[in-house]
Parts: C-alpha cells; sequence; structure tokens
C-alpha cells in the first residue's frame, strides 16, 4: 500500500485533519481538557470544549494555540494524538507525509515547534504550508498564473493577507486581529457597559447571533445572562447589534489597515490585477454579517466570500498533497 498523506489545519479555533482516501477524519475545536493528577488527556475537541465555563474539579481545559501558532506543544501534541487515536488512525502515521498549515512570518521558535510536533507524531517528511495560500488553492484562485490574487483569511486567531503570483507568496501579513479578539472585547464590553461578567462561549454567541461590521445592519435584541459584577448573583441584560458593532469596527478597521498596507508594497502590476479580478475573504469570521461589504466599499475594491470559509485551507492542502507529492518524495 501507498504511504499516506496527511493534511492537518492547525487553526487555533479549529482543526481539521484529513487523510487520502479517507477523507476528513477530525473536524472539532483546537481545545483538551487534561487530568491534572495523573496528567492524562480527559477530553479533545467539542467534548472538551463542553467544558470550557464548567470544568470539572481536577480538569484544565487547555487551548494549545494561540494566534495561529503552538503555544503549548506538550498539549498540542497529546492533542493531535488523541485525534489519531481515537479515530483509529494512528498506523497512518507510519511512513506519512504531512502538510501542516502555519500563518506567515513564523520565527524559528515556531517553526520549531511545528517540527517537534511532526516528529513526536513519527510521521516521515513535513512540508510546513501558509494557511492562507492554502485557502486560495482551496477556493479555486488560479494561483499559478502570472497575475496577482489576493486572499484574507479571519480565523480566530489570526488575520493573514497573501498575496500570490505564479504560485508564490509575493507578500504576506498577519496580524492577531480575528475571532478571539473580538469575543475579548465583547466580554471586556459586558463588565464596563453591563456590569456583568460572561464567559468566552456566551461572547463567541453574542457575536455569531448578533455581530455585525460596519453601519448598515439590521439592529436587533439579544437577552444574555451572566453574573452582576456588583451582587455576584444571575444576571440578565438586553444587548443590541449597534452596541456589539461598535465593539466589532475598531478590530475591524484594522484588518482594513492591514489590507491596505499590504497593497501599498504590491508590485504595480500585481496590485492591478487584484483592483480588476477582486480579493477573496475566507476564514470563519468571513462569515460575520457585513464583513465582505464593508471591507469591499473601504477599500474599493471586489470583495468575494469563498465558497466554504471554514473549509478552504483543507481543501487547498488536499489538493497540495496530490500536486506536492514529488516535493514530499524527496
Ligand atoms: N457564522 C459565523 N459568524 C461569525 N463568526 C463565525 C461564524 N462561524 C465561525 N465564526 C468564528 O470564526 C472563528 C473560527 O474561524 P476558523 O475556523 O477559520 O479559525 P481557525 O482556523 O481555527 O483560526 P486561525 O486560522 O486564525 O488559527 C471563531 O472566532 C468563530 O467564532
Ligand atoms: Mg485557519
Amino acid at each position: 500500500m501507498l504511504n499516506p498523506h496527511i493534511a492537518i489545519d492547525l487553526g487555533t479555533c479549529n482543526t481539521i485533519v484529513y487523510i487520502n482516501h479517507k477523507g476528513i477524519i477530525f473536524n472539532e475545536p483546537t481545545v483538551i481538557a487534561i487530568n491534572e493528577t495523573n496528567k492524562n488527556t480527559y477530553a479533545i475537541g467539542y467534548e472538551a470544549a463542553k467544558l470550557i465555563g464548567r470544568t470539572p474539579q481536577g480538569i484544565k481545559i487547555i487551548h494549545p494555540l494561540k494566534n495561529g501558532v503552538i503555544a503549548d506543544l506538550e498539549a498540542t501534541i497529546k492533542f493531535i494524538s488523541t485525534i489519531f487515536q481515537l479515530t483509529k488512525n494512528k498506523r497512518s502515521l507510519r511512513k506519512a507525509k504531512i502538510i501542516i498549515t502555519a500563518p506567515s512570518e513564523l520565527t524559528p521558535v515556531e517553526e520549531n515547534a511545528i517540527k517537534q510536533l511532526a516528529k513526536k507524531l513519527g510521521v516521515s517528511k513535513l512540508l510546513i504550508e501558509n494557511k492562507a495560500k492554502m485557502a486560495a488553492i482551496g477556493s479555486d484562485l488560479d494561483v499559478n498564473s502570472s497575475k496577482g490574487s489576493m486572499i484574507v483569511d479571519v480565523g480566530g486567531g489570526t488575520t493573514d493577507v497573501v498575496v500570490l503570483s505564479v504560485g508564490k507568496v509575493v507578500v504576506s501579513k498577519s496580524i492577531p486581529n480575528a475571532g478571539l479578539l473580538i469575543d475579548e472585547a465583547i466580554i471586556r464590553y459586558m463588565r464596563a457597559t453591563h456590569n456583568i461578567m460572561i464567559g468566552e462561549k456566551n461572547a463567541e454567541y453574542i457575536k455569531m447571533k448578533i455581530g455585525s461590521v460596519g453601519t448598515n445592519y439590521e439592529n436587533r435584541l439579544l437577552q444574555i445572562s451572566g453574573v452582576s459584577i456588583e451582587t455576584s448573583l444571575p444576571h440578565s441584560v438586553i444587548i443590541t447589534t449597534q452596541a456589539i458593532s461598535e465593539v466589532i469596527n475598531p478590530i475591524v478597521n484594522d484588518i482594513i489597515d492591514c489590507v491596505r498596507d499590504i497593497l501599498f508594497i504590491t508590485p504595480p502590476e500585481l496590485a492591478g490585477d487584484i483592483v480588476e479580478n477582486g480579493i477573496s475573504l475566507t476564514g470563519g469570521i468571513a462569515l460575520l454579517t457585513g464583513l465582505r461589504e464593508t471591507l469591499e466599499k473601504a477599500l474599493n475594491v471586489p470583495v468575494r466570500l469563498t465558497a466554504d470559509p471554514l473549509l478552504s485551507t483543507i481543501e487547498g492542502c488536499r489538493l497540495s498533497l496530490k500536486t506536492f507529492k514529488n516535493a514530499l518524495n524527496h
């Protein structure tokens, strides 16, 4: 049998694992729950995420990635190894050739953590690929053409802006303005304005339910429960789309500035291609109401969503595993 080819879209919020001939074997939150006494894995993915904010005694919840990179190597190794164990795919790791995705501008320490992970998994060959570049390939952009194309991947931990031409990254930038920063800003807003403490899951719920970018929104109301800072008792408040939009807009403005910065340093011919052909928008936050329209208006360039913003990167890895067989075979 041929050696397996594996791809891992190692995202700050979601991890997706693909094995050739099997397809996607895991697509769940990048969360692990550890038993603090014996250090064993208690749960991963959805099962671990369910425990956020309601952790039983002796169990510790870890988000092994921060801002797109491995923040806790030991937890990441446990997390990924458990995926292969639970899905009965451990044997696939032997002699496997693997793609692991990462943001632009990795430091040597961050790159080394990915290499350590691959070594611990026991794979035979590792290729670290830019996640936005993979998303471009996965969303049918003609990255091999000499024309310039731009993709903006707004995920949980980072926004990655990449310009590609003849299959290569020409210019790129990664900033930590993405989904989790929005959730943190919502938590701060609830505390400062409504005197109420809410958890990270509730903040994400608010973002998804009534979060909106720009000013052209339908103002909706949402009742949210938390703990009153004054009385420490359960308390409910009503919040509006308008208020949440005011929390989100400054974070989106930094994303717009990042795209502008990249357009400024893009060689003029390629920038011309991008202005003509438009920008592709991907990653989970691409689904936030009004983001596409706001980017389009602010940049005066057409912006379109990729077909499946949460799956573009792993789809690009799947296609690249085929094309990269040669590169991986060395
Ligand atoms: N329908 C939606 N509306 C708004 N936000 C959403 C929606 N679906 C997912 N998200 C947000 O998208 C983010 C996760 O996106 P994604 O899975 O692309 O990130 P990731 O790949 O794990 O992170 P990164 O690539 O930055 O390391 C989370 O912040 C999540 O709350
Ligand atoms: Mg991602």
